[in-house]
Formats: structure tokens, C-alpha cells, sequence
């Protein structure tokens, strides 16, 4: 078959990036310009700050992924780009350049779910992954579990009732003072504490995750007592969390007799929860997740995704609109 180069841009939160990837798990160039600096005053991101950033950048990101590639407008079979979830103004100036781009190039238009890229970023780290597996997508802004049937087929078997995973993470970061965005500030200093501090766990009878009582639990020790040694909570926070995914991680590969499981998204980045699933490798499943700069947003997992919707058929038309709320099922 002939090689399929897709060009990926990714827009939907503070990094425009853009990538160039070669037959889905092939990254030629993966260039991603961080505003983290821009929005660490802020303690967060700001929505408006981040659009107009993305306007600024967009175009020279695209011309540089181009360049480390060495290829040109023309050699790309198609363009892909993140249309949601995500912040609308952020996702709108990935869609309209993507939109732009493919109708001056005459190249096809993939809208790419940007969980599905978190998914994704897998195929690029492990060229040996094929689905079906469970994935846990564990990010600043989503906590799924979810079954990936087939490259472009996805159920999901649990999610947040509340707050993302990442977003606990960098709550009890900001509240103990170790400034924003907390995961791997959380995750260095809980390599020097101990796991000593009791938490609180939520079950539902299904699947499903909450991670606002650990953080409100978090926040009320640290101000009733401001002393507590804070590599101590943060090891505990941690373990508390890992507990919980891993917990839910095997309750469903049980049910559907699957050994592999994945992880992706930001907080797949961090080196305990790694570890704490690496553990089951002894009893018998096949631990995946990305190199560290895939887990967090970047244009190669949305080109890898796109590839796959492309392989399926999944071309959009010049209509593809942002959507902020875009569900893990959905297709362009
Ligand atoms: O995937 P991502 O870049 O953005 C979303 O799609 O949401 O994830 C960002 C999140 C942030 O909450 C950040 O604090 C968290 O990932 N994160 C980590 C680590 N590195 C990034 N959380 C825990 N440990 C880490 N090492
Ligand atoms: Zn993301």
C-alpha cells in the first residue's frame, strides 16, 4: 500500500502543534509550542489568552513541522486536525486554518477526536499495539475507561462525575502552594514522602470515577493543619488516585478477559501510576503507555488518530465546526 502522510494540528487547550505522520505511528516532525509560561501567572488556563496565542503561532508551527519533515504542502495526503472536546475559541483556529489548508491544497479534511488521539499516542510509542485493549485517558481535562474495539470503535466504560483526574492533581498543587500546572510538581515531590495520610476513596456501583472528595479532603487538611508534611500528602494523594484507577483498571479487563491495558493522556506522565500498573505485569497483562512528551497535548496523536478515520473513511466536509463538548464516540 502507499504511504499515507497526514499532517495533524492540535489546538484545543494552551499548545499549538503541529505534526507530520507517516502511515499512522511514523512522527516525521512533531512540533508543539507550549503557553504554560503565558498562563502560570494565571494559575490556570486563560481561554482568551490561549486563542489569541494559537492565531499568533499557528502558522509558523505548521511551516516548521513542514521543514523538520522535509517535505512540502504537496506530499501530505490530508489534513487532520482536533475539532473537540476542548475550549471553543482554542479548538476554532486549529479547525479554521485545518479547514483553509485542505481546501487551497485540495487534500481531504479529517476531524480528529482529541481523546482519540490521547488513545492514539500509544500507536506511535508502541508500533506492536493493536486494539482491542483498555485504555484509561487520564488527562487535565478527562478521566475515561475505555474499551477501544477497533482502531475507530470506542466504549466507555467509566468517567468522572465531577473533576478530571489532572484537575485534582493540579488543585492540591495550587492549594499547597507548589504553583500551576501541579501534576509533576505533585508527582516530584511524592518521590520524597511517604503514603501515610488517610484518604478518602468514592464507589459507585459501576465504573464510574470522583475525584472531588480526595481533592476537597486534601484542601481541608492542608488548611486545618498547614504544617503537614506536604511530600507526605502528596505521596498520599497519589496513592489514593493509583489505587482507585488500578482498582478499576482490572475490574474491567476481568469482565471482558483483556490483558492489555493502556495509559494516555497528561497524567499518564506521572511515575508512580506507571509503576503501580507496571506491577501487573506479573500477573500476566501488558502494560502500554506513551513516551512522556505524547502523553501530553500534541499534534502526532491527532495525526495518528486522523489516520485511522482516514483508513475508515472518515472525511469531513468544509461544515466541521468546533465542538467544546465532543463526546468519545463521535465521528466527523
Ligand atoms: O493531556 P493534557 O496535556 O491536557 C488535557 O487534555 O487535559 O494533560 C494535562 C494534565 C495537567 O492536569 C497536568 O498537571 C497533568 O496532565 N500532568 C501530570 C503529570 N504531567 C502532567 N499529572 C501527574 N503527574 C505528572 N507527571
Ligand atoms: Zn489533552
Amino acid at each position: 500500500m502507499k504511504d499515507v502522510y497526514i499532517l495533524g494540528i492540535e489546538s484545543s487547550c494552551d499548545e499549538t502543534s503541529c505534526s507530520i505522520v507517516k502511515n499512522g505511528r511514523e512522527v516525521l516532525s512533531n512540533v508543539i509550542n507550549s503557553q504554560i509560561a503565558i498562563h502560570e501567572q494565571f494559575g490556570g488556563v486563560v481561554p482568551e489568552i490561549a486563542s489569541r496565542n494559537h492565531i499568533q503561532n499557528i502558522s509558523k508551527v505548521v511551516e516548521k513541522a513542514l521543514e523538520d519533515a522535509k517535505i512540502g504542502f504537496q506530499d501530505i495526503d490530508a489534513v487532520a486536525c482536533t475539532y473537540g472536546p476542548g475550549l471553543v475559541g482554542a479548538l476554532l483556529v486549529g479547525v479554521s486554518y485545518a479547514k483553509a489548508l485542505s481546501y487551497s491544497l485540495h487534500k481531504p479534511l479529517i476531524g480528529t477526536n482529541h481523546i482519540h488521539g490521547h488513545i492514539a499516542a500509544n500507536y506511535i510509542s508502541h508500533p506492536d499495539l493493536k486494539p482491542p485493549f483498555l485504555c484509561l485517558v487520564i488527562s487535565g481535562g478527562h478521566t475515561h475507561l475505555v474499551h477501544i474495539k477497533d482502531y475507530t470503535e470506542f466504549e466507555i466504560l467509566g468517567k468522572t462525575r465531577d473533576d478530571a483526574i489532572g484537575e485534582a492533581f493540579d488543585k492540591v498543587a495550587r492549594v499547597i502552594g507548589l504553583g500551576y500546572p501541579g501534576g509533576p510538581k505533585v508527582d516530584k515531590l511524592a518521590r520524597e514522602g511517604q503514603p501515610n495520610i488517610e484518604l478518602p476513596k468514592t464507589h459507585f456501583d459501576n465504573l464510574d470515577f470522583s475525584f472531588s472528595g480526595i481533592k476537597t479532603a486534601v484542601i481541608n487538611l492542608h488548611h486545618k493543619n498547614p504544617d503537614v508534611n506536604k511530600a507526605d500528602l502528596c505521596a498520599s494523594f497519589e496513592k489514593t488516585v493509583t489505587d482507585i484507577l488500578v482498582e478499576h483498571a482490572l475490574t474491567a479487563a476481568k469482565g471482558l478477559n483483556i490483558k492489555t491495558i493502556a495509559l494516555a493522556g497528561g497524567v499518564s506522565a506521572n511515575s508512580y501510576i506507571r509503576n503501580e500498573f507496571l506491577k501487573l505485569e506479573k500477573q500476566g497483562y501488558q502494560i502500554y503507555y506513551p513516551e512522556p512528551v505524547l502523553c501530553t497535548d500534541n499534534a502526532g496523536m491527532i495525526a495518528s488518530a486522523g489516520y485511522y478515520n482516514y483508513l475508515n473513511g472518515q472525511i469531513a466536509d468544509l461544515n466541521l465546526n468546533a465542538i467544546p463538548n465532543l463526546p468519545i464516540q463521535a465521528i466527523s
